[in-house]
């Protein structure tokens, strides 16, 4: 699985950077480190509705803090 998280202007003032950490972190906890190749994005186009990550080719938008652990069951724990 692929994983980018948009590191744009408009995402990294939303917190890209958390969203970085704590998707390392939920990788490392899950020991998903041989399935799961994490990058770094530049914009991808859904500014407005950022942070933007995208998992192999879907784009999910609104990743947040509060929101990580659910969109992480949602979207990587069940799809991996
Ligand atoms: S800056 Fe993240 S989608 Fe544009």
């Amino acid at each position: 699985m692929n994983i980018y998280i948009c590191v744009g202007s408009s995402c990294h003032i939303k917190g890209s950077y958390d969203i970085i950490q704590l998707m390392k972190e939920a990788i490392a906890e899950h020991q998903l480190e041989d399935k799961i190749t994490l990058s770094a994005a530049f914009c991808l186009g859904r500014c407005t509705d950022g942070v933007s990550v995208k998992i192999n080719d879907d784009i999910v938008c609104g990743v947040s803090r509060e929101s990580f652990p659910e969109f992480f069951k949602i979207n990587v724990l069940t799809r991996i």
